[in-house]
């Protein structure tokens, strides 16, 4: 079990496994997304430019994933904890479903984007709620500008979001946690290297993640087992 001090500042970073318990497919491994979708078809701003109407196939096919899905033991522990550290807890998402909020977690910056929400490819509305889905024979919607709406993700060849508020948090942390990612996807699989030597560093998940020699503990197991123990009777 993980004890926090009034001094410590935690950051939490969580991949598509925290959610795999929830029924949303993670991308890589058995039954992963990125075992039957090319990554350069569906999620790229290349595909987006030659196919939009596949890329919106695709993400309306994971709305419709993700709005069947509900929290698990994993999202509600993160989001009793925020309540508990107060400011002292930062949740770093790649994720791009709402399980987090849906389980009470107030602040999540989610730096990969967010399933559900679109926003214009060509003017600089802010991105806005959508819950649409968007397949053919559907055409791809059009903003008021005459520009395409696109999904609100961050894209392969794309600069992640909020990365200044995560660095900031990075140099802060006293206590590193990762929950469920592979560790391959940077510039996330990074955080853990920036924060090493001067912060505790933990991972929970099934298996060890590539970047696993960085970590100073490995806790092994399903993020919905594991992390309400760890984070200690909550
Ligand atoms: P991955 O699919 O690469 O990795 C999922 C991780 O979750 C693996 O290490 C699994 O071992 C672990 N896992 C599976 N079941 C679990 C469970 N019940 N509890 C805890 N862990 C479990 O997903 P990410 O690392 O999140 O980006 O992928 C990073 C990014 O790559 C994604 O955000 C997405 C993807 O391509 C974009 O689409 C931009």
């Amino acid at each position: 079990m993980l004890t926090f001090s009034s001094s410590d500042r935690v950051f939490v970073l969580t991949g598509a496994g925290v959610s795999a318990e929830s029924g949303i497919p993670t991308f890589r491994g058995v039954g992963g997304l990125w075992r039957n979708y090319r990554i350069e078809e569906v999620a790229s701003p290349h595909a987006w430019h030659r196919d939009p109407r596949l890329v919106w196939e695709f993400y309306s096919m994971r709305r419709r994933v993700a709005s069947a899905a509900k929290p698990n033991p994993a999202h509600f522990a993160l989001a009793k904890l925020e309540n508990i550290l107060q400011g002292h807890l930062f949740v770093c998402t790649q994720n791009v479903d709402n399980l987090h909020e849906q389980a009470g977690s107030r602040n999540v910056v989610h730096m990969h984007g967010q399933l559900f929400k679109s926003r214009c490819d060509t003017c600089s509305h802010p991105p806005f709620d959508d819950a649409n889905l968007y397949e053919p024979p559907a055409e791809v919607p059009r903003c008021e500008c005459g520009g395409r709406i696109r999904p609100h993700i961050c894209w392969f060849g794309e600069v992640p979001f909020e990365l200044d508020q995560i660095y900031h948090a990075l140099d802060q942390c006293t206590l590193f946690i990762a929950v469920g990612t592979s560790g391959v996807v940077e510039p996330a699989a990074s955080f853990v290297a920036h924060v090493a030597g001067r912060a505790r560093t933990v991972y929970v998940g099934p298996e060890n993640p590539a970047n696993a020699s960085s970590f100073t503990e490995c806790y092994l197991g399903k993020a919905g087992e594991v992390l309400p123990d760890l984070l200690g009777a909550l």
